[in-house]
């Protein structure tokens, strides 16, 4: 069978899926992933370098410049087919939708309830208490970044988790449920290199689940997946769709 209809079929019988999605999934939206180059005056950062605590500490300007120009893209950027197939998915099966991604694709796209590990690019946090920081307060207070409101030794920061953080613990607990729950798992667009979110589709194997991986390259994951689907997520997930009808 090919990997489509088996993907197809496995999903219109499963009881409970779950998908983890990392940033190829955004790729076909014109957000570069983590690990492609950067584009433009951002080429010579290596993401790995900035999205840490120790960065801000050294250059919080320099860090806070480049969630700027990320969450502009993120802004330009649309859901592409295959968020919106997830969508799809979710109307006809039970899902939970984990994603690594601190862009709002997937909640732009109509998805009702992601479970977003690694925070949201949207978000501004005190870099000490870790409060909200709403729009409107930064609004009247620009710098780079402004002083925080919430604490005298704070900075505003990105709503995001960086390397060597915690993840928020009830995202966690709530994708790690989902993972022992399901019978289908999918990693759409993930490199599974970073944990714990690259455990999750183990996690749901050891209970049973079955595991597929949509990636156009392989990752460390893709030779333990029942299913590795090489292919661009906006590719296989509509016709995922299209031959779930075949079944209907
Ligand atoms: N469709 C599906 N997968 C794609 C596509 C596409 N169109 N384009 C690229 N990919 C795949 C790449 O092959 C790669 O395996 O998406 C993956 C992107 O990997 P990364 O850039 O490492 O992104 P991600 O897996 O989300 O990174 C995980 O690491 O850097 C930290 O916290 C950060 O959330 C991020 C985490």
């Amino acid at each position: 069978m090919n990997p489509i209809r088996e993907l197809a079929a496995r999903l219109r019988q499963a009881r409970q899926v779950l998908v983890l999605t990392g940033a190829g999934i955004s790729a076909e939206s014109g957000i570069a992933t983590f690990r492609d180059a950067q584009s433009g005056l951002w080429s010579r950062f290596r993401p790995e370098d900035l999205a840490t605590p120790e960065a801000f500490r050294r250059d919080p300007a320099l860090v806070w410049r480049w969630y700027a120009w990320r969450r502009e893209q993120v802004a330009q950027a649309q859901p592409n087919a295959a968020h919106r197939a997830l969508v799809d998915i979710a109307q006809r099966v039970p899902t939970t939708l984990v994603t690594q991604n601190v862009d709002d694709l997937h909640q732009r796209a109509g998805s009702p309830d992601v479970i977003a590990l690694h925070g949201s690019i949207a978000r501004t946090i005190c870099s000490v208490t870790k409060l909200n920081i709403d729009a409107d307060w930064l609004a009247a207070h620009p710098g780079e970044p402004p002083r925080s409101p919430h604490h005298a030794d704070g900075l505003a920061r990105p709503g995001v988790v960086w390397f060597g953080e915690n993840l928020p613990p009830d995202a966690l607990d709530r994708a790690e449920a989902a993972a022992r729950a399901c019978d289908v798992v999918l990693a759409i667009g993930t490199s599974a290199l970073v944990y714990p979110a690259a455990g999750l589709p183990g996690t749901a194997q050891r209970n049973g689940a079955w595991f597929a991986e949509i990636n156009p390259q392989a990752t460390p994951l893709t030779p333990t997946a029942d299913l590795a689907v090489a292919q661009a997520a906006g590719t296989a997930m509509p016709a995922v769709l299209a031959a779930w009808e075949e079944y209907a």
